[in-house]
């Protein structure tokens, strides 16, 4: 985390779907039900994760690396520390933050979303904006290669050469490196993405190839366009991703560790609440187990109620981009064969007042999972007297003094009972704070409820043959005649 560092706190998050049982549309019974199937599916996913290993995966997609690679990360970490992977992440992000000031991630997809959440997440709200010295030394962080915009590349590469003409100079505030993230190593947005900035980085170091060399830092899988060009260029820093762990399913390796050690978040805090989580989906028993109870609310609700969409109701901006990134893994991983739920991410109460209307009154095709948090980071807000006037024109006073927080818990409790009124499925997720060890244990949390709902309704949550098709169709227009 940037700028400011509460104490690190070890606290679990936890999901209770009391409400929705309430609205009568499920039942305990129905829960009741799931608990045989889905002790089944918490026992194949984690024997996934042997058949994996033992390298028996046969030809279907199987990516099950990501359940213990927190732990695993942890365990060398601790065991082999100079020759771990963490530690060469933490090595090349101390390198980058002494090296540069702007640090431009290329990706997209699980290449970069999972990285955005944890940006937007852990870091603070304005990190970009502050001066180099509020940022502890910790470099900007912009994201490209996400789309095919001609004006946002430009706008980027605006930031880059503020100065027409410019190249490089000896200010550290002028430096930047470049993350180029992809699996594949060849996808068309990246990849487009790559060639440009690289231009302007090979530019901006007086097109000198070793210094070039140093500021570009691919990952990428281990063989691929990517990979070569990393070789070509001489790139002395290069991390893979593992594998068995899919692009959605990555943000706990390099993809999304170094980016967060570069911009000052703490990755051990994360990985420790991503193995904690684990560790209680792997020990808690069904009723206990807030993995297989989300599961199993949000598979009874999509079944017995027809909620087949799931709003992800974030009661924090910060949380918003964990939303984004939630929308992609479950629409990657279970919009398959005609099935899947619709994730949509939402962030209350901004968005009450444009879907409020419709999740209260519209189709009741929806299941709204809250994500309340407990305190916030900063001091709370309190409201002040009102300037300039002793009249009380806002019928305000009343309020005078009640914190931010206290605002928001009504809001949402307010909310919470008008939904309650009209029998809208309504469950919550609570993280004591946002911080890294509960950011961690969220993410791990909702990757392992979307392979377990995946072993549970018969769909192989790893692979996604279906964006072929836009690519395929794509590179016929670019290429006629190839
Ligand atoms: O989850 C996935 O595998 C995808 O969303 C990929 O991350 C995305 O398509 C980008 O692929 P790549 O990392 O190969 O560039």
């Amino acid at each position: 985390m940037s700028v400011v560092r509460p104490k690190p706190s070890e606290d679990p998050i936890s999901y209770n779907p009391a409400a929705v049982l309430a609205t009568g549309g499920i039942s305990q019974a129905d829960l009741d039900r799931q608990v045989e199937p889905l002790e089944e599916a918490r026992r194949a996913c984690l024997a996934d994760l042997d058949r994996w290993r033992s390298g028996q995966a046969g030809a279907e997609p199987l990516d099950p690396a990501f359940i213990d690679l927190p732990e695993r990360l942890l365990a060398d970490y601790g065991t082999k520390r100079p020759d771990s992977e963490l530690f060469a992440i933490l090595g090349t992000a101390r390198r980058l933050r002494e090296l540069v000031d702007r640090v431009v991630v290329l990706g997209i997809g699980g290449s970069y979303m999972g990285m955005r959440a944890l940006f937007e997440a852990c870091c603070h709200p304005f990190h970009n904006e502050l001066t180099r010295a509020e940022r502890g030394g910790r470099p900007r962080l912009s994201f490209e290669g996400f789309n095919i915009d001609n004006d946002s590349a430009q706008g980027l590469l605006d930031l880059l050469a503020p100065v027409a003409g410019q190249t490089d100079s000896d200010d550290l505030l002028n430096q930047w490196a470049m993350l180029v993230v992809s699996k594949s190593g060849g996808t068309l947005e990246t990849a487009v993405a790559t060639r440009l900035f690289l231009q302007s980085l090979a530019q901006a170091v007086g097109n000198d190839p070793a210094r070039l060399a140093e500021r570009v830092v691919p990952i990428t899988g281990a063989s691929g366009k990517l990979a070569s060009l990393a070789e070509t260029l001489g790139c002395p820093d290069v991390f893979g991703i593992p594998d068995g762990v899919g692009g959605r399913f990555s943000v706990f390796t390099a993809v999304g560790l170094l980016p967060a050690a570069v911009v000052g978040i703490d990755v051990v805090q994360l990985l420790e609440g991503a193995a904690a989580m684990t560790r209680r989906f792997r020990e808690a028993p069904v009723a206990e187990n807030p993995v297989l109870q989300y599961v199993a609310v949000a598979h009874a609700a999509e079944e017995t109620m027809g909620a087949t969409i799931r709003v992800l109701s974030s009661w924090s901006n910060r949380l918003e981009a964990i939303g984004f990134w939630y929308d992609q893994l479950l629409s990657e991983s279970l919009g398959k064969d005609e099935k899947g739920a619709t994730p949509l991410t939402a962030v209350t109460t901004r968005d009450l007042h444009s879907r409020g209307q419709q999740h209260q009154e519209g189709r009741r095709d929806k299941l709204i999972t809250n994500l309340c948090v407990g305190e916030p980071r900063r001091d709370p807000l309190t409201l002040p007297a009102l300037v300039g006037s002793t009249g009380n024109e806002d019928q305000l006073d009343d309020l005078l003094g009640t914190s931010w927080p206290t605002m928001l818990t009504a809001a949402t409790a307010g909310t919470n009972e008008a939904y309650a009124s009209a029998q809208r499925p309504t469950a919550t997720i609570s993280l004591p704070r946002i911080d890294e060890h509960t950011v961690g244990q969220l993410l791990q949390m909702l990757m392992l409820a979307t392979v377990v709902e995946g072993r549970l309704v018969g769909t192989n949550p790893y692979g996604q043959p279906g964006v072929e098709a836009y690519k395929k169709l794509m590179m016929k227009r670019l290429r006629p005649g190839g």
